[in-house]
C-alpha cells in the first residue's frame, strides 16, 4: 500500500495538492475531506495570539493543538510545524521532532530554510523523520516587512540552489511562500518533489493557505489571501441570535429544559 506521503508525491504533474492549517479538531474534522495534507503551522501564534511573530511559539503550544488537530484528521497527511529554536543543532532537532511525532502522532515536521538547515535535515531523513521544506518568506527569520522573494538574480539563484539542495536532503515536498512567478515555475519544472505555493502563483503543484484566512475569521490584507466564505457574519449571526433569545426568554423553552 502506497504511503500517504507517497500518494503526495505521486500527484505532481497530474493533479493539484491541496493542503490547508488546522489548530483544532473542530476545523480539522471539517476541512479533512477536502485536503491532501493539513499543517498545524506555527501560524497559530499571530492567529490566535496575536503574537507579532512565529518566534514567540512555543513546542509545547504546537504539541497541544496538534494533539487536537490529530483528534479531527482520518485522512489528510498531517504535518506539524517546528517552532523557532527548536532546530538549531542536529541533535536538538532529532529530540524535539521525536517528541512531537510521538506525541501528536503526526506523519511529518515542516523546517523554514535551505542550505543552513541541510545537516539537520539529513540528519532527520536518517532518522526515518518525514520533512516537508519552506524556502521563500521564512516567517522565523524575517524582521519588519515581509517581501516577496525571487526578484534579484541574486535571490533567484539563492533560491534554486536552496530547492535543489532541500531535493537532495530528502524531503517529501517544498513549501514556496511568496515566491515569484516564473521563478516557481522553474522550480517546479526543475525539482521531481511538489511544490506547495503560498503566495507563489498556480504554477506550484499545490497550494496551502491559512484556514481562518480563506474563512474570513482573519482581517488579513495580504495579496495573495482570497476570502471564500465569510464566517464572521455566521458567528456574529449566532451569538446575536442567542443574545435575543435569552433576553426575550425564548430560549431555553421547555423543549431545551429538564
Ligand atoms: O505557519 C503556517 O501556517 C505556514 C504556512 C505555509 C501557511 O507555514
Amino acid at each position: 500500500m502506497l504511503s500517504k506521503i507517497n500518494k503526495i508525491i505521486l500527484k505532481k504533474n497530474k493533479s493539484k495538492i491541496i493542503c490547508l492549517t488546522a489548530y483544532s479538531k473542530n476545523f480539522a474534522k471539517e476541512i479533512d475531506k477536502y485536503t491532501d495534507l493539513i499543517l498545524v503551522g506555527d501560524s497559530l501564534g499571530s492567529v490566535l495570539y496575536n503574537y507579532k511573530t512565529t518566534r514567540k511559539v512555543t513546542l509545547n503550544m504546537m504539541i497541544e493543538h496538534s494533539k487536537s488537530v490529530r483528534l479531527g484528521i482520518s485522512k489528510s497527511l498531517m504535518i506539524v510545524d517546528m517552532p523557532y529554536n527548536t532546530y538549531r543543532s542536529k541533535s536538538e532537532a532529532l529530540k524535539n521532532c521525536k517528541k512531537v511525532m510521538k506525541e501528536t502522532k503526526c506523519d511529518g515536521v515542516k523546517l523554514e530554510g535551505g542550505k543552513k538547515i541541510k545537516n539537520i535535515i539529513e540528519h532527520l531523513g536518517k532518522n526515518k523523520i518525514p520533512v516537508l521544506g519552506h524556502l521563500g518568506i521564512l516567517p522565523q527569520s524575517v524582521r519588519g516587512k515581509f517581501k516577496s522573494k525571487g526578484k534579484s538574480l541574486r535571490e533567484r539563484n539563492q533560491l534554486m540552489r536552496d530547492a535543489k539542495i532541500l531535493e537532495n536532503t530528502g524531503v517529501f515536498a517544498i513549501v514556496l511562500e511568496c515566491v515569484e512567478s516564473s521563478l516557481s515555475k522553474t522550480i517546479t519544472k526543475e525539482i521531481k518533489i511538489p511544490t506547495i505555493g503560498i503566495g507563489s502563483s498556480n504554477n506550484c503543484d499545490g497550494q496551502i493557505l491559512v484556514t481562518d484566512d480563506i474563512l474570513g475569521l482573519t482581517d488579513s490584507k495580504i495579496k495573495f489571501v482570497k476570502k471564500f466564505v465569510d464566517v464572521k457574519k455566521l458567528v456574529a449571526k449566532g451569538a446575536k441570535k442567542f443574545n435575543t433569545e435569552v433576553k426575550s426568554k425564548k430560549y431555553p423553552s421547555k423543549k431545551y429544559s429538564y
